[in-house]
């Protein structure tokens, strides 16, 4: 939930770690900090509130070192203050931690240390670290952080200094994510690939129970069994661009604007066009398939709703039951799950603790797993049996958008790869599909061109407080995502429900001006959809449909209408969203709202 960044070489560490921080503040912003060491001596500072508000500090009074770690932060243990602010020093002055994570036995830990005579200035389960490895430090630095691991007991990603090592920068990770970048004369560690790109492409990612020491030149690893071991190298394939804004205001409406670029990319890769094959090969086998008994698909938020539809999908194209499931209830609910079980795990960030730990659960009870993830390397990615990776290329912005649509339309191939595998499509179904999905790209591009209406449309939002957001079938799927990206980012409470649903109680709250949005995109549903719109209307709801231009009932009776190009029903959620993306976006900059960083949010949300 934290974003780290160390640096240990011939260069301002300062500067390093400084630029590092700023492309991690989507991990965490609520509180910032940096160690230098200097000499002998290791200087800390650190702020509450954003990066900037350090950066500026540092403007005025610099510090400089050749060694150095630095943290952005977002709460778990105390309030987002300066004491609590990372990094944490042990009590002499002399070793200083940076951590991502929960130590779930801290105040056991910490009642020990405090046994022995060590201070607290902190409420946090990361100054344990440092007073742990000050008390376990005998004159050898991997040794100490052999015997800590040992002790500690949770999430966690540390990056460690100590004035004694002034050659070595220590780390190592269990369930968080850390990288280690590899320089010339220099190298580096970090919680995520942003932070490093201007300065390297070639990464280590560490695997659970990795540790080791860091030197400007040497990296040395040991494994969870305490074996040397050497991680593979990994060349990164993102540019500095791609991972920043791109001429963009914001990541949000940067990372909108890729989504066509991004499922041409993600189709040019599975699908091939002069054959209509999928080349999903790799993933599943038709024997593999065969034994598969039931579907799970386990995710939380936007994922979660792309995992809604993918069981719209796969259900409808080839005809196999599934269950779609929120990470953090399934791995509770002792779940129906077996080696005849095929647990599909949706993550942009792969980091996600509830999904990795329901996967573990899943792992456990013999089902083969798959990962849908955006990011190469990662803890998901790695735990998983098989793989798809949605290649949206790096998502900054904290709301979801191209990572979501590409993991509809990986859902959606996965479901016609499925129905081959299982013979139950023709090749002219297979070809039909295939064809209207080679059109969404450009589809979309076509709604991002005109945005005037969107933008009026967010004027109204300005001034609301609640709303709704309904559909039925697919869209009530998509009604869940809208809804979301409009809580998120403009902080408006919204509401979405099937729309049949809303006379059984909740249609009590409608009154006059109160928004309803409604996607009308499902051919078979659209007239129930128009008498919803009817009886909101009646009641006073401010209409905005959105829908295609044949619809023209729909059109009739909404104050609004976004309209999105026509194509299958099945596809309709991948143009439909794109409408409820921007008009989320827009109300959150009418709102004066920093949409990239939205208060009590965190990209990447690694706790349970
Ligand atoms: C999306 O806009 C949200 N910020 C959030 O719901 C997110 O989708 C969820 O936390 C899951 O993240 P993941 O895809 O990285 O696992």
């Amino acid at each position: 939930m934290c974003g780290i960044v160390g640096y240990i070489g011939e260069g301002d560490a300062k500067e390093v770690i400084l630029e590092g921080l700023e492309k991690l503040e989507y991990r965490g912003y609520d509180s910032a900090g940096i160690a230098i060491l200097k000499d002998d001596v290791i200087q800390i500072v650190k702020k509450s509130g954003k990066l900037s508000i350090l950066n500026d500090y540092l403007e005025k009074n610099p510090i400089s070192g050749n060694l150095g770690i630095g943290h952005t932060r977002w709460a778990t243990h105390g309030a987002p203050t300066e004491s609590n602010s990372h990094p944490h020093y042990s009590e002499d002055r002399k070793v200083v931690v940076v951590h991502n994570g929960i130590i779930e036995n801290y105040q056991q830990l910490k009642k020990g240390l405090i046994e022995k005579g060590y201070k607290f200035e902190s409420e946090t389960d990361t100054e344990v670290i440092a007073h742990l490895y000050h008390s376990l430090y005998k004159g050898n630095s991997i040794e100490a952080l052999k015997n800590l691991i040992q002790l500690i007991r949770g999430s966690y990603a540390l990056g460690i200094i100590h004035s004694d090592n002034k050659d070595e920068l220590l780390c190592c990770r269990n369930e968080s994510p850390l990288i280690i970048g590899i320089g010339e004369n220099e190298n580096f560690i970090a919680s995520d690939v942003p932070a490093l790109l201007k300065y390297t492409k070639k990464v280590h990612f560490l695997e659970n129970g990795d540790y080791g020491k860091i030197t400007k030149s040497n990296i040395e690893l040991y494994d969870i069994n305490n074996n040397l071991v050497e991680r593979e190298v990994n060349t990164i394939e993102w540019t500095l661009e791609q991972a920043t804004k791109g001429g963009y205001e914001h990541f949000m409406i940067k990372e909108i604007h890729e989504q066509p670029e991004t499922l041409r990319q993600t189709l040019e890769r599975v699908v091939n066009y002069h054959d209509y094959s999928i080349n999903f090969e790799e993933i599943i086998k038709k024997d593999e398939l065969e034994k598969i008994e039931n579907i799970h698909i386990i995710a939380c938020g936007t994922a979660y709703h792309a995992g809604l539809q993918g069981e719209y999908m796969i259900e409808k194209i080839a005809k196999l039951p599934v269950a779609t499931e929120i990470a953090s209830e399934f791995r509770y609910s002792n779940p129906f799950v077996d080696k005849k079980s095929l647990c599909i795990f949706v993550s942009q960030s792969g980091e996600t603790l509830d999904t990795i730990l329901a996967m573990k659960e899943c792992k456990k009870r013999g089902a083969m797993t798959l990962a849908i993830t955006n990011v190469v390397g990662s803890t998901i990615s790695r735990d998983a049996d098989k793989v798809i990776y949605t290649m949206a290329g790096p998502e900054i912005g904290v709301a979801s958008t191209k990572a979501y649509t590409n993991q509809v339309l990986n859902f959606f191939l996965l479901a016609i790869y499925f129905a081959e595998l299982k013979e139950c499509i023709s090749s002219d179904e297979k070809k039909l599909l295939l064809e209207e999905v080679k059109k969404i790209p450009q589809q979309i591009e076509v709604l991002l061109e005109d945005l005037e209406l969107i933008k009026e449309t967010s004027e109204y939002f300005k001034n609301v407080t609640n709303g709704f957001y309904i559909g039925r079938g697919l869209d009530y799927k998509v009604a869940l995502e809208g809804s979301l990206k409009m809580k998120e980012v403009s902080y408006i409470h919204t509401e979405s429900l099937p729309a049949g649903e809303l006379k059984h109680g909740t249609i009590a709250l409608i009154e006059e001006g109160l928004p309803t949005v409604v996607l009308c995109t499902q051919t078979e549903l659209l007239e129930k959809s128009v008498s919803n719109i009817r009886e909101l209307k009646s009641r006073g709801s401010y209409i905005i449909s959105v829908t295609n231009e044949e619809n023209t009932e729909v059109i009739a009776n909404s104050d609004v209408t976004l309209l999105i190009p026509k194509t299958i029903d099945i596809l309709s959620g991948l143009l439909s969203v794109i409408p409820l993306q921007l008009l989320a976006y827009y109300t959150s900059l009418n709102k004066g709202i920093d949409v990239d960083k939205p208060r009590n949010l965190a990209k990447s949300v690694t706790v349970e």
